[in-house]
């Protein structure tokens, strides 16, 4: 059973989802004082949070069983990645869910900002004044649309401003020039010259060191007189203090804003100005959107608990690789092969290399991802995942290394990987995968044999002379240990062979030092996949 505690509001049809999967219990804590909610979640194995919830180091504490946090939303900047990471919990978000919500709130703010819509709406329902001089407006049409941060929101608020008939500016520069230019508006190289020519600025970024207070008092004096400022992102990219010296000065013609450095907000010195329009957070406030990002959050985090997949994980390393059906079957080979590795080595590991050859090079990091989680199953104390594997890599000082394949082999696809240990000891095997589901071991240091990593295997060297692998099976027939497998590798150069030998029961040390006796015999381990 996993239990899944809701932290903040989502839509019914979320809960509903979870409350219908077998092996989950939900636990609606949304409504708990943020304080004492985590002092409750001790055995809770996946959180579903919004942007109220500040999951940071200490919240983390209390949360013994974690595995997953769902961010019903888009930002986990409320979020303690690294601390989530290093704890091995699995931080997934739901990125578009809510960007048409978000969009569609920031032109209201901006159509707002130029027509004063609710002042006189206002002013007619409850003052009953019927003014049509007071409310003059300016159009969007003609105007330039100064945009920071053309992700997706940032993209979808260009396209509706062009189609007002504006000219849109954009200051991004983690994008490549085509994906502005594509609809038609211009990126700028310098965010001054967006500040400096923009009519109306809105922010689309992320909050981050570098866009924290992006926007403050400098920024605002080199703005045009009459300026219009939206942020609907996140509280704090623009900064409070200098916006109310704009607003007061009449720098800034209107702000509308939906966000706040500290939140909740009842009350801020920004609402005693009538050009100011506020919201509480209400961007991603639709029912459409609320049901899919909790539509979504729902069945990603099931997803997770169940290790069926991680969609939208923001804190495991493989996002920019696209994997194939037959990458998918080498990322599980690559996790069998490490933890065969780490249980035949039995010693200290300095360095895993991986030699990716064929289509599955392009996902050389999550090859390399999977072989550490593989690796440290067996030598970690605490729980290993695809999220803090990196992480105790580096605490435990082994080198990753990701080479190129450069020998002559008949496989269209093969992983080769190497494990340095002890004093320069080196161990190489090579896996490769045949037909769904038939991925397989296809050497071991020069030794050619093909065996699948699954079950009790015991791994004997010996010199290649007659009568020692008889003697091996009469000793585990004697102990009653029946063989489901066997498969024998050789290497004339050497004069020696190595064997696979698959049992349907776990042999214990005796048994193996027994058959280390035989005459001829070199090496044993046994491992268990
Ligand atoms: P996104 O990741 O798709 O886009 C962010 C863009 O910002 C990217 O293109 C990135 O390159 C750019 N960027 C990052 N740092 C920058 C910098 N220093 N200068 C200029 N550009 C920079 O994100 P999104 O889904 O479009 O969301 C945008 C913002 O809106 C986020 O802060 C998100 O949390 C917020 N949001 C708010 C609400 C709400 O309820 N008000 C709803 C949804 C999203
Ligand atoms: C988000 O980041 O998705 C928004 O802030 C919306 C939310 O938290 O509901």
């Amino acid at each position: 059973m996993y239990k899944v505690v809701v932290c903040d509001n989502i839509s019914e049809k979320g809960i509903d989802i979870l409350k219908n999967e077998k092996d989950i219990v939900v636990e609606i804590k949304s409504d708990l004082d943020k304080k004492e909610l985590p002092k409750q979640l001790g055995d809770a194995d996946a959180i579903i949070t919004r942007s109220s919830t500040t999951v940071d180091k200490e919240f983390l504490s209390y949360c013994k069983n974690l595995k997953v946090i769902g961010r019903a939303g888009v930002g986990v900047d409320n979020i303690d990645l690294d601390e989530a990471s290093k704890k091995g919990i699995v931080v997934l978000n739901m990125p578009t869910g809510n960007t048409l919500a978000a969009t569609e709130h920031t032109m209201t703010h901006m159509l707002n900002c130029l027509r004063f819509m609710p002042n006189a709406n206002y002013e007619l329902k409850y003052k009953h004044i019927w003014d049509r001089k007071k409310w003059m407006g300016i159009e969007l049409f003609g105007k330039t649309v100064g945009i920071i941060g053309m992700g997706r929101i940032g993209t979808q608020v260009a396209i509706r401003a062009m189609s007002f008939g504006a000219k849109v500016i954009v200051y991004d520069p983690y994008i490549p020039k085509e994906k502005a230019t594509r609809i038609g508006a211009k990126i700028v190289d310098k965010l001054d010259e967006l500040i400096e020519n923009a009519d109306i600025i809105t922010i689309h970024t992320p909050k981050t060191d570098e866009t924290y207070n992006m926007i403050s008092y400098d920024e605002i004096k080199k703005m045009k007189n009459g300026v219009i400022l939206i942020n609907c992102a996140r509280g704090g990219l623009y900064n409070e203090d200098a916006l109310y010296d704009g607003l007061k000065s009449g720098k800034i013609r209107a702000l509308g804003i939906d966000v706040f450095e500290n939140e909740p907000q009842p009350n801020h010195p920004l609402f005693e100005f009538d050009n100011v329009f506020v919201t509480p957070h209400l961007g991603a406030n639709t029912f459409e959107s609320q049901i899919r990002v909790a539509e979504g959050i729902a069945r990603s985090v099931i997803d997770a608990l169940k290790g069926r997949g991680y969609e939208n994980a923001v804190n495991i390393k493989m996002e920019d690789e696209e994997i194939s059906e037959i990458g998918r079957q080498f990322l599980g080979l690559a996790e069998r092969m490490g933890s065969f590795l780490s249980q035949y080595t039995k010693s200290f590991i300095k360095c895993i290399a991986i030699y990716p050859h064929g289509e599955i090079e392009k996902n050389a990091n999550s090859l390399m991802l999977f072989t550490t989680v593989g690796v440290l199953k067996n030598i970690v104390d605490e729980h290993v995942n695809y999220v803090n594997a990196p992480y105790l890599i580096e605490e435990r000082g082994i080198k990753t290394q990701i080479k190129p394949f450069e020998r002559s082999t008949e496989f269209k696809n093969l992983l080769v990987i190497d494990i340095e240990y002890d004093d320069d000891k080196h161990i190489e095997i090579g896996g490769a995968v045949f037909e769904p589901n038939k991925a397989r071991i296809v050497f071991m240091d020069g030794f050619d044999m093909e065996i699948e990593l699954s079950g009790n295997i015991i791994v004997f060297k010996n010199h290649d002379k007659p009568g020692i692998i008889g003697k091996v099976g009469e000793i585990l027939g004697r102990h009653n240990i029946n063989i489901a497998d066997f498969r024998l590798g050789r290497r004339k150069d050497l004069g020696e062979a190595l064997s696979f030998i698959k049992t349907d029961q776990e042999v214990d040390e005796n048994i193996l030092k027994e058959i280390m006796q035989i005459d001829g015999a070199i090496s044993i381990a046994k491992v268990k996949l």
